[in-house]
């Protein structure tokens, strides 16, 4: 399949330039700047994309790519920091220059190529450098230019080369998929082979091909991504897969009864439900430090399956629905990063069950899980339920996880769930929950004075977890979740609503 790659160059644009691309149906990957040749010769891309970066050409271990990059006659497109090493090596001069941060107009020179219709004489483009070229590298041409950008775009035709100052992958520059468009299609001439339904079809082979006559497990949530990680392999080795789903008493109001219906009712994967909700919570019994209930929690869940897979086993394959931006996070991470919250996916089983992994959504987006989820026939409502942590409601009850904080918690965020959905909201928030600790407040029911719980609702926009802002409900929504909250279960009292973003705070509060 044709594809282009992009070398990361540490902006945090790159994986939008990624994903981009893949939205022209042409597959993209980004890859570390340093990548070797030999690399780049197996991956036999098209064109190769240069990302930005927040470093400048001229000092002394600012990051460059294998020199040879430049002499393998592929088409090249660098975009800001990009754009300047592609001056700086072909022997123009970059200067430190007034920053230029935001939207500027820019005035397209020349409109063939990089460049050609765009049916405007210039466009609004976004801007993120403190560094501009003083000088192009003679064979350059200056193709667009801004007010205080000469060279904003250069291209060397003859040699499919270009840069650009500016960054055609966020929206805010106007046509900038235009731009990617010509470059990946036009420049490269990759075919645009990147649909989901060719994707599906690959992987149910390669799957078949590489698990053959072996077994895979694969633990199931319930969630997107292990459910469609499940479907594929189910696809391509039927019942060699067995899922097991856990139930350990920690999930949302009805959800394990869902979770079974849906794979039961919906699918025949060979599917086993283990109710371990007492063994779960006797071990949480007494436990109130929030790192300590994840650790249980996960070292619970790596039990069971242990035990699941002497039982069922001999297993050589582990299944999980690891998604691209973990792929990469992983494989750029520059040194350890400070544990916030040790996040538990199923992982760390003993050595000796000796299982490799198996993987098939690595190389995805979530949005393209979603649209393999609808090929695959996975239902709606499993497609927009927000995201839940996998220690469950552990970290949504403060202190001791007891069987009455669990039910507050879970009918609490039920009616916080349906009236969001009620209002429209529910699918464009990120995530909506009630919380619940040991605070309480006095309340008067009647002519009754009750100390009843405090619940917490959270609710907040994200585009990726990593940031988070608290939404602005109407307080007549409000109103309605407090009241029904309230009225509906007899211990709480009071109910408040979290009105802190990440950073500071986190989404959960454990
Ligand atoms: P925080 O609380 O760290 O959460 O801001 C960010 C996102 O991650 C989810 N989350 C988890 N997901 N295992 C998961 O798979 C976990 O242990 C876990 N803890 C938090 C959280 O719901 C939010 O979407």
């Amino acid at each position: 399949m044709d594809k282009i790659i992009i070398l990361d160059f540490g902006s945090q644009y790159s994986h939008l330039i990624c994903r981009r691309i893949r939205e022209l149906s042409v597959y993209a990957e980004l890859v570390p700047y340093n990548i070797s040749l030999q690399e780049i010769k197996q991956l036999d891309p098209r064109g190769i994309i240069f990302s930005g970066g927040p470093s400048s050409v001229y000092n002394k271990d600012a990051p460059v790519p294998q020199n040879e990059i430049f002499d393998m006659q592929l088409p090249l497109l660098g975009i800001c920091y990009g754009h300047q090493l592609i001056v700086d090596n072909f022997g123009g001069k970059i200067k430190q220059a007034n920053k230029e941060y935001g939207s500027s107009n820019l005035i397209i020179d020349d409109d063939t190529n990089l460049l050609r219709q765009m049916n405007a004489d210039s466009i609004r483009a976004w801007m993120s450098h403190g560094d501009q070229a003083e000088q192009i590298p003679k064979d350059f041409d200056i193709i667009a230019h801004t007010a205080s950008s000469e060279a904003a775009a250069i291209a060397n035709h003859k040699k499919s080369i270009y840069g650009i100052q500016f960054h055609p992958e966020v929206v805010h520059t106007e046509q900038g998929t235009k731009i990617l468009e010509n470059f990946a299609l036009n420049i490269c001439q990759a075919k645009p082979q990147w649909t989901m339904k060719k994707f599906v079809e690959n992987a149910i082979q390669d799957i078949a091909a590489k698990v053959g006559d072996k077994n895979v497990l694969c633990g199931v949530s319930g969630g997107i991504d292990s459910t469609v990680a499940a479907l594929l392999i189910h696809k391509a080795v039927g019942d060699k897969l067995k899922c097991v789903f856990v139930d350990n008493g920690l999930l949302r109001l009805d959800e394990e009864s869902q979770v079974k219906d849906m794979f039961q009712d919906n699918f025949a994967v060979n599917f086993t439900a283990i109710d371990a909700k007492d063994h779960f919570l006797a071990k949480l019994c007494g436990v109130t430090d929030p790192e300590q209930k994840r650790k249980v929690v996960g070292e619970e869940f790596i039990q069971i399956f242990t035990e699941f897979a002497k039982k069922n086993g001999p297993f050589t394959w582990l299944a999980q629905g690891t998604l691209y931006p973990d792929v990469i996070e992983s494989g750029v991470s520059k040194g350890p990063a400070d544990v916030i919250k040790s996040h538990h996916n199923v992982g760390g089983l003993p050595d000796w069950l000796d299982l490799q992994i198996l993987e098939p959504l690595r190389e995805l987006y979530k949005d393209e899980v979603r649209e393999i989820a609808k090929i695959l026939g996975v239902p709606n409502k499993l497609l927009m339920r927000h995201p839940f942590p996998g220690p469950g409601l552990s970290v949504r009850i403060i202190g001791e996880v007891t069987p009455k904080k669990l039910e507050i918690c879970k009918v609490a965020s039920k009616i916080v769930e349906d009236e969001l959905l009620q209002q429209g909201v529910y699918d464009k928030v990120w995530q909506a929950y009630a919380a619940v600790g040991d605070d309480k407040a006095v309340g008067v029911v009647g002519d009754g004075r009750r100390y009843g719980n405090i619940v917490t609702i959270r609710v907040v926009d994200s585009i990726d977890a990593m940031t988070a802002d608290w939404t602005r409900l109407p307080h007549k929504t409000l109103e309605r979740i407090s009241n029904r909250i309230t009225n509906e279960i007899d211990d709480v009292t009071w109910v408040s609503y979290v009105i802190s973003s990440k950073p500071p705070a986190t989404i959960e509060p454990q």
